[in-house]
């Protein structure tokens, strides 16, 4: 029984992030306009999570056109939404560690040109949700994100994947793949798992390359550093608990050299942006659910129940 009350405060947890997040989203999306500047969305979310009482689980992406993922704002960066992009805004909230984790698409065409793009990755992610309850294999999940993408006449991205949700992991145990040939017999899901589902759509060939750019890092474990700056930026970044965090978060001094001697000694992973490699436009959907007997709960769904 003790378990059980300490479970329903882990899953309260869980929820409330989700409700946080769904607030901020909704907002952000009215920022994300021709002329408007990524940067300011982003602090936007940023900012809109800590004032509800949150953190962010990871920086804001936003990704655009062929980029799927890993991309946000550097510190000074001037660029701004374009007429006809294609965007990827996904956030990531934590209380205490419990992390929602979820992303749309908006189409920033006059005429509605990435619309069914976007619908494919969307009826995708529908169509898994309503599949998930206790028990059922991943791989069943994966097979009705592939038949929805290419049903509508696009291909899901191969290389990257749903994932699991755990205390300060944004990317724990199991592999929600995209596609069902590429993980075998899967895992069965249980009651209770939190996870992510995030089908990727594209007209390229379905999958995705490192770019050059990179502004996200996070903490694979701290060593030994003579430098007196990585030291203390070692220290500094305890705080996100091995999360990802944003260069434009850390402070600026020697900040290049800081950063590629951290990487070098293996203290630090990097994010490059993932671009489709065909240069493929992509969109994404996303949402966290908590995994039940017979369905699943979606904790970053605008409406109450899913
Ligand atoms: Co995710």
């Amino acid at each position: 029984m003790g378990d059980e009350l300490e479970l329903e405060r882990i899953l309260e947890r869980y929820r409330a992030a989700g409700r946080i997040l769904v607030e901020v989203r909704e907002a952000a999306l009215e920022l994300v306009k021709p002329g408007n500047r990524l940067l300011d969305v982003a602090e936007f979310v940023e900012s809109g999570i800590r004032d509800r009482g949150g953190e962010p689980a990871f920086p804001c992406n936003i990704s655009r056109n062929e980029e799927a993922a890993h991309a946000t704002p550097s510190i000074d960066d001037e660029s701004v939404f374009e007429q006809d992009d294609l965007v990827k805004l996904d956030i990531g909230v934590h209380i205490d560690g419990y992390i929602a984790d979820s992303a749309v698409t908006v189409d920033l065409s006059a005429d509605g040109k990435h619309k069914e793009l976007i619908s494919a990755s969307e009826s995708a992610l529908y169509e898994a949700i309503k599949v998930i309850h206790d028990g059922v294999s991943t791989v069943e999940i994966a097979e009705v994100i592939e038949n929805a993408i290419r049903e509508r006449g696009y291909k899901p991205i191969v290389n990257l994947s749903g994932h699991g949700l755990a205390r300060y992991n944004s990317h724990a145990p199991p592999t929600i793949p995209n596609v069902k040939y590429e993980h075998g017999h899967g895992v069965i899901l249980k009651t209770n798992d939190v996870i992510a589902i995030e089908p990727f759509a594209t007209d390229g060939g379905g999958k995705v390359v490192e770019g050059g750019n990179v502004e996200i890092y996070s903490l694979i474990k701290p060593k030994p550093v003579r430098m007196r700056e990585a030291k203390k930026l070692m220290n500094e970044i305890k705080k996100y608990h091995g999360l990802p965090f944003a260069r434009r978060w850390l402070p600026r001094e020697r900040l290049n050299l800081v950063l590629k001697t951290l990487k070098d000694t293996g203290v630090l992973r990097d994010y490059p942006v993932l671009r489709e490699e065909d240069k493929g436009l992509v969109a994404q959907a996303e949402h966290t659910v908590i995994v039940k007997e017979d369905g699943c709960e979606v904790t970053t769904s605008s409406t109450p129940k899913q």
